[in-house]
């Protein structure tokens, strides 16, 4: 059973979907323990309480300077074992220590194809403004592994989404979650959880 942490900073209807798919059987071999949010408002630590998985919030603003931040989450991981974290619409840059001792077992959702829309100060609802900015026609969602770059680890899955001539970021931003994001995140940890993933030369390799 692969046990699981997410770590998240809003709404959560990325971590919805994964407790979703868990709930219909859609993931198998997979539990969430815990849901750790930097922000102590984020609806998702509601999602989590009202589905009985333990929710709490580790937030900068309660220590003196990000590295006593970044140990209190290291350790709080720590505490449950986990085999997987798994980052839906968390805003917190991970600190390099929690990336190494993870490597490979801690992934992300991010709202664009990778390479493209990603990086630095790519993010949320901006990424959508880039892209129709731009005149995209295909945009999409990415789940990855994180390594120390930023949306630069092995890229898991991909799905594209059209965009539409008068969408606007909203609305745009709306269809990508539910047509990429929420199907490719919970599919992402299903594969992982029975074993189908592997890392070979910094490229995911998927067992049939
Ligand atoms: C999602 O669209 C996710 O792809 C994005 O934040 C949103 C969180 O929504 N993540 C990033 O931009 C990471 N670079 P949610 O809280 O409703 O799941």
């Amino acid at each position: 059973m692969l046990s699981i942490g997410v770590l998240v900073s809003g709404g959560g209807t990325n971590l919805q979907a994964v407790i979703d798919a868990l709930n219909s059987g859609k993931i198998t071999n997979a539990r969430i323990e815990v849901v750790i949010s930097n922000n102590k408002n984020a609806y998702a630590l509601e999602r989590a309480r009202n589905n009985d998985i333990e929710a709490l919030c580790i937030s900068p603003k309660d220590f003196d300077d990000r590295s006593h931040f970044n140990q209190a989450l290291i350790n709080k991981l720590d505490e449950y074992n986990l085999d997987l974290i798994v980052l839906a619409g968390c805003m917190v840059v991970l600190p390099a220590e929690l990336i190494q001792k993870y490597r490979n077992r801690i992934i992300n959702i991010h709202p664009s194809l990778i390479p493209s829309f990603c990086g630095k100060g790519y993010y949320g609802l901006h990424v959508h403004e880039e892209v129709l900015a731009r005149g995209v026609r295909i945009t999409g969602a990415t789940v990855h592994f994180v390594d120390e770059g930023t949306d630069t680890g092995p890229i898991i899955l991909q799905k594209a989404v059209e965009v539409k001539y008068d969408d606007t970021p909203e609305i745009l931003q709306k269809r990508v979650m539910e047509q990429a994001e929420w199907q490719i995140m919970p599919e992402a940890i299903d594969l992982i959880a029975n074993g189908r993933i592997s890392v070979e030369d910094g490229k995911v390799k998927i067992a049939d």
